[in-house]
């Protein structure tokens, strides 16, 4: 399985693999430390377009001054095993300079939904993510892009920024990958002590309650949400960030939860910044 290293060699073996409208090609973005999750787009891919390049590149720009770029978890050859066994036609892994040319002056921002839910307590966070998506959907001329649903604000921010530019490439939403007890999957699980990892159980139990009480007929965010604050209190290894129900689009908090309505939260456990999230009914 190849490496490549530009932009231009990504657009390159995009166009060579399209073989002028013959084929489709697919890309799945993320920042390595692959597991199931990112397995599982690679699948999606895999199975809905003829080639598949899958991006490892820890993007600085979506970390904050005080977060973790330093210490993210990079495990280059370890991913690159996972992403050849799941059927990846090439990886593209470029450098830094590579993303963000000396001199570079352009960033994305996506007015309103870049500053809800995790833009709110992280600031600058989805201009980074919108910015580096937008140059890999560019250099990779992709027909179909595939995200996670486990970063569901991402998803909407995403979704915005492919309308906006009205870019050829179809954004695609994966289901949340979990561990059989329920914890959804992320490159950062890594940070957990044996006892954090109990403590975070506490998401993933206020999500299924959520739906639970959701499935029983309760429409009321306000009943929902205090379900869940009151799950996730329960737990002292658990420090709450943000417990929202908002529409999926504008991630603007709504009343009750229609069509359409995420229940999204964030959580410290220890020092470790986890979020989980479920769409009560597909829009
Ligand atoms: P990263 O955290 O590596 O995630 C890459 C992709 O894998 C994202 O679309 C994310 O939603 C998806 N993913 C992560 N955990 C998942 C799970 N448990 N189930 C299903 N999908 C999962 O998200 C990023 O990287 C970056 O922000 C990126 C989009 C690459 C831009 O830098």
């Amino acid at each position: 399985m190849e490496i490549l290293r530009t932009c231009a060699e990504l657009r390159e073996w995009s166009r060579y693999e399209r073989n002028d409208g013959g084929n489709t090609i697919g890309l799945v973005p993320t920042m390595g430390a692959l597991h199931q999750g990112h397995a599982s787009l690679i699948r999606a891919s895999r199975a809905s377009v003829g080639f598949t390049a899958v991006s490892i590149f820890v993007n600085p720009t979506q970390f904050g001054p005080n977060e973790d770029f330093a210490r993210y978890p990079r495990s280059f050859d370890a991913d690159c095993a996972l992403a050849k066994a799941e059927g990846a036609d090439v990886i593209f892994a470029p450098s830094v300079d590579e993303m963000y040319p000396a001199g570079g002056a352009m960033s994305i921002e996506i007015e309103g939904l870049s500053h809800r839910l995790d833009g709110k307590s992280r600031p600058g966070h989805f201009r980074g993510v919108a910015t580096v998506v937008a140059k890999l959907l560019i250099a990779s001329e992709a027909d179909r892009a595939f995200f996670g649903q486990k970063d569901a604000a991402q998803v909407a921010v995403l979704r915005r920024l492919a309308a906006d530019l009205r870019v050829a490439t179809e954004i695609v939403v994966c289901p949340i990958v979990r561990d059989p007890d329920g914890l959804a999957l992320s490159s950062r699980n890594v940070y957990l002590s044996t006892e954090e990892r109990l403590s975070a159980l506490a998401l993933s139990r206020a999500i299924r309650n959520a739906e639970a009480q959701f499935t029983a007929g309760e429409r009321r965010a306000e009943a929902l949400l205090t379900a869940a604050r009151s799950i996730l209190a329960a737990e002292p290894g658990v420090r709450v960030d943000y417990v929202e129900l908002v529409d999926w689009a504008t991630l603007l908090p709504v009343e009750s939860a229609a069509p359409g309505s995420l229940l999204a939260m964030a959580a410290w456990v220890g020092t470790t910044r986890l979020i989980d999230n479920a769409v009560l009914i597909p829009a």
